[in-house]
């Protein structure tokens, strides 16, 4: 420690969630840098499941503070569902939540330009959650943070030059209705008197934390494959999810950040458009959805599957500076009769093994595989690396070898005890 970053290695729904509320045990603070309730990170306690979309998943340790920061976009309605969701489950979470008062606020018009863009424009296959509008505003200078909600005037006039701008643009572009000031104003108001206990200068908090040298986690959201600058541009998400993003998403220095963890599915997922270079639109593909139960955890929509792929892991662990890794979703391949690896792409009589980000490469490439005998047996009930079966060692050993980083952890079930540690 004292800041350890935790990212997705891939297109998303790693097990980010899992990891994170495992490794919460051992730390002060988890720190969510960027992202919103685009998000969807699972967390099984028990029998129990539950989805964060917004909210650290290390809100269910009792000693944990979470912090959103203020790289996150925010919407009030995601967020209150989620307190209302975690007071029911009586989890107290007064004190223990932070919000950066400078995180910018997702408005009904983002929502509402993000769906009616993805109707109009190439389709992303968005989340539909208006990411990708917030971040344009909050660029362009013009969104609304938290801290403006503090002054009824600020807000309404800040609010009023937003709407007539989108407005222009709903009725003019899309011939759509108009937007109400007086109606969002009011509905905003509602939302800063809920969340006022919360709110805070988390950057502020976060390096008297780091001063006193309490260990901090930093959540990412999403995968390193969908980051705005180092991702499948421009099949991507609106914001940084690699380990960069952690420093300008929270305010804490790049010389604080001690480690990288990547998190890696055993296979490969990607909801949405864009390349997957090893998707498998066959049985195969469809078996490692049904057994892996890959179903978009805040949109519900199918995820498309495929095998590993090292080249695009190699680039992920660069890109982030990956030195370990937590595997996760071993079990899923345990019926396999053989699992695959893509080592290298293929393109133009060429083998490529370093990652290109152009789209026309990215579909044009054939990916080289080098195969692996499945183990044939169940690791969901395994706690000790040793006990592994030799081929899913040789597996993980081919991970570790083939990625260039080293595996840390091991997931073999969603469930907290359902982990090895390696090292
Ligand atoms: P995140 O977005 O990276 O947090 O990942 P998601 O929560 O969207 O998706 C991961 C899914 O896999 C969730 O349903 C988890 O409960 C589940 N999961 C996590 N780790 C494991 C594992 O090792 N084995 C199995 N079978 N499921 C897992
Ligand atoms: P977690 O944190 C997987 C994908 C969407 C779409 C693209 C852009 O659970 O891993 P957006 O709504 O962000 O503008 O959509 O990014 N996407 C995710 N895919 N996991 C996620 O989050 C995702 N968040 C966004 O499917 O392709
Ligand atoms: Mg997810």
């Amino acid at each position: 420690m004292p800041v350890q970053i935790i990212v997705g290695a891939q297109w998303g729904d790693e097990g980010k969630g899992k990891i994170v509320d495992h490794l919460s045990e051992h730390v002060d603070i988890v720190a969510r840098y960027q992202g919103g309730a685009n998000a969807g990170h699972t967390v099984v306690i028990g029998d129990k499941e539950y989805v964060l979309h917004l909210i650290p998943s290390g809100i269910f340790h009792e000693n944990v503070t979470c912090v959103i920061g203020n790289g996150v976009v925010i919407d009030p309605i995601a967020l209150l569902d989620e307190i209302r969701q975690l007071r029911e489950l009586n989890i107290d979470i007064t004190g223990r939540l932070l919000i950066s008062h400078n995180a910018h606020l997702i408005m009904p018009y983002h929502k509402f330009l993000d769906s009616i863009r993805e109707q109009t424009t190439e389709k992303i296959g968005t989340t539909g959650r208006g990411i990708g509008p917030a971040y344009i505003d909050k660029c362009m200078r013009v969104g609304i943070r938290i801290v403006d909600l503090l002054n009824r005037d600020v807000f309404a006039a800040k609010l009023k030059r937003n709407i007539e701008e989108k407005n222009q643009i709903l009725s003019k572009i899309y011939g759509k209705t108009e937007l109400d000031v007086d109606a969002i104003v009011t509905e905003y108001e509602e939302f800063d008197k809920k969340i006022d206990e919360y709110v805070t200068d988390s950057a502020l908090y976060l390096n008297r934390a780091l001063r006193d040298g309490r260990r901090i986690l930093a959540e990412g959201a999403q995968g390193a494959l969908l980051d705005v600058d180092h991702g499948t541009y421009p099949f991507v998400t609106s914001s940084n999810p690699t380990s960069g993003g952690a420093c300008t998403g929270l305010g804490i220095p790049p010389t604080a950040i001690t480690s990288v963890l990547g998190v890696v599915k055993a296979y490969s997922t990607r909801v949405g458009n864009g390349p997957f270079p090893t998707e498998l639109e066959n049985e195969t593909g469809a078996r490692l959805r049904e057994t892996g139960g890959e179903y978009g955890a805040t949109t519900g929509r199918p995820r498309r599957c495929g095998w590993l792929d090292a080249v695009s892991l190699r680039y992920s662990a660069m890109i982030n500076g990956i030195r370990q890794i937590a595997v996760t979703k071993l079990d899923v391949l345990d019926d396999f009769d053989e699992v695959k690896v893509c080592i290298g792409y293929q393109y133009g009589g060429k083998l490529l093994k370093t990652f290109p980000t152009d789209i026309p490469s990215l579909n044009a490439i054939v990916p080289l595989y080098e195969t692996f005998e499945g183990w044939k047996s169940p690791t969901s009930a395994i706690t000790s690396y040793p006990a592994l079966p030799p081929n899913a060692r040789r597996y993980i050993d081919a991970m570790n070898a083939l990625t260039g980083t080293e595996v840390h952890m091991i997931s073999v079930g969603a469930r907290r005890d359902q982990t090895i540690f390696v090292h």
